[in-house]
């Protein structure tokens, strides 16, 4: 058993970002409710306890508190911002509201010699306007902020930590050995949590769900389904049928080039089902963003129950849902994070659906997804690709979705990523060169506008194209790209697409905008 670190939620916008950074120093992180219940907790077995941040005041009615069991483990835990509000009251410290509020970027130094932080003036982020004003028993003050106020606190003998400002956002200059060092340093902590031992332990918990059974697996095209099913091809070969369901809102060439790649790196056939016409005419007058997702989602899951019967019923389907999906569709905790779509693989699945879900990636991240990929041999164009979303072309094609209009935005979007291909900008995106994109693609917009062409004037719909970069798809900011691009690309989608005579750029940033449109 790897190596783990529980991080408790308090509803922090951030909580997410802390898991990532244990992760990232390869030892497993998970996120569980602050209520959770203790047994749940405590099974997980970890090496030490992070208590997110969240919005709450600790004296609001119903705010949620520092549960007993957590200083009873008789592990280390480090409260960061709320946090460290929530530890101190259980302690019997006293926190207070108002006075100097300190948002966004602030000054700190660290005084006294201690195992959390290094010891300088440094710069962090605070996002938070209650402080502790006096330490509970026991505990030494760490540091300070230029305002005066407490930034950190400890009590070494039992590994209790806590700091005001948040050492997982990038803004914190020494934030990541910070965390490195409550992980490692006081923790303890082994950094096991590697590809290979993700893989072994995915294999076996797959075999161990499934037995002699058969499973049946749903690629899409995107990242995680191809990921998912390689696992789980890898955990049971045989026993698994592979379907590929071209709903006809698929990208230029795309189903073309996953029969390709699949077809090379398994030994596993894929079947493809042309389900176009049945995508198109489910889909028929709606307009509305969850309606669309909930149709697709249906649908899928009924192809899938058809295709599933002719290869005897298996039990089992595999699903590519991964860690921000489950948690952007459901919220982990306290005040739920606000649902903001139902993502495809999660929140559209209707209730009476009959397989069971194998879901290899669940607990992992993006770039977790991809670095398994790698190790399992999958081909680059695949393990590298954008992301796309479940229900595909349609929830890029805002309002109605007809054939025509898909594949208006098909040539569009064909059109846009390969400008940006021939510019180098979609490559692998690596941390050293911050001009590759993670995202880009055109958007076909029901709204017509006057324009002219030759002496015609014309009167047409509108493609808005959208290029982010973003660490985790979590938050992101629209791309600089180069004028010259932008104006190439425009000039060639109303020249060689027909219908469309207007291009806009979206320079929205998520948030407060999400990456797609719907
Ligand atoms: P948003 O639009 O929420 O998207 O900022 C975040 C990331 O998720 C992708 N996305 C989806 N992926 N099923 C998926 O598998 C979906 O229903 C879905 N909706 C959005 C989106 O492309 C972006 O990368």
């Amino acid at each position: 058993m790897v190596d783990s670190i529980v991080i408790l939620d308090f509803g922090s916008q951030y909580t997410q970002l802390i898991a990532r950074r244990v992760r990232e120093l390869h030892v497993f992180s998970e996120i569980v409710a602050w209520d959770a219940p203790a047994a749940k907790v405590l099974a997980l077995h970890p090496r030490g306890f992070i208590l997110s941040g969240g919005p709450a005041s600790v004296y609001d009615e119903n705010a949620p508190f520092l549960p007993d069991y957590v200083l009873k483990a008789e592990i280390p835990v480090l409260g960061i911002c709320y946090g460290m509000h929530a530890m101190t009251l259980a302690l019997g410290g006293k926190v207070s509201a108002g006075g100097v509020r300190e948002y966004g970027l602030a000054e700190i130094d660290v005084k006294n010699e201690n195992a959390l932080l290094p010891l300088s003036h440094q710069k962090v982020w605070m996002s938070h306007g209650d402080r502790v004003d006096a330490l509970p028993a026991g505990f030494e003050p760490l540091a300070s902020s230029s305002n005066g106020i407490l930034a950190g606190m400890s009590r070494a003998d039992k590994g209790w930590y806590a700091v005001q400002f948040h050492p997982e956002v990038h803004h914190t200059e020494r934030g990541k050995e910070i965390v490195q060092n409550f992980v490692y340093q006081i923790c303890r902590c082994q950094p096991g949590w590697t590809a290979q031992n993700i893989i072994d332990s995915s294999i076996q918990a797959i075999r161990a769900k499934v037995g002699e059974q058969k499973v049946i697996a749903a690629v899409s095209g995107g990242v995680d389904s191809s990921v998912a099913t390689a696992l789980v091809q890898k955990a049971i070969g045989p026993q698994l049928s592979t379907i590929f369901i071209d709903t006809g809102l698929l990208r230029e060439g795309e189903v073309e080039q996953l029969q390709i790649a699949f077809e090379e790196t398994f030994d596993a056939k894929l079947t493809t089902i042309n389900a176009g016409q049945r995508y198109f005419s489910a889909l028929a007058g709606i307009s509305e963003p969850e309606k669309k997702r909930k149709v697709i989602g249906e649908l899928f899951i009924r192809l899938f129950e058809e295709q599933a019967a002719r290869v005897g019923n298996p039990p089992f389907l595999v699903q590519g849902t991964i860690y921000p999906d489950v948690v952007e569709s459901s919220g982990t905790a306290f005040g739920k994070a606000d649902r903001i779509k139902s993502h495809h693989n999660v929140g559209g699945l209707p209730a009476d659906m009959k397989f069971s879900l194998i879901e290899p990636l669940r607990e992992l991240f993006k770039d977790e997804v991809r670095l398994i990929g790698e190790a399992l041999g999958l081909p680059d164009t695949l393990v590298w690709r954008q992301p796309f979303p479940g229900p595909g072309l349609a929830v890029r094609c805002l309002g109605e979705v007809t054939p025509d209009r898909v594949s208006r935005l098909r040539k569009a979007d064909a059109i846009f990523t390969s400008e940006l291909n021939q510019a180098g900008l979609l490559g692998r995106p690596t941390r050293e060169d911050a001009r590759q994109l993670s995202q880009a693609f055109a958007v076909l917009l029901p709204v017509q506008s006057v324009g002219v062409m030759g002496d015609q004037r014309t009167y047409q719909e509108t493609i808005a194209l959208r290029a982010v970069t973003t660490e985790d798809f979590m938050t992101a900011d629209w791309a600089m790209l180069p004028a010259d691009l932008l104006a190439r690309v425009s000039s060639r989608i109303v020249n060689e697409v027909a219908g469309v005579n207007r291009v806009v750029y979206d320079i929205t940033s998520k948030p407060p905008a999400t990456i797609e449109w719907e």
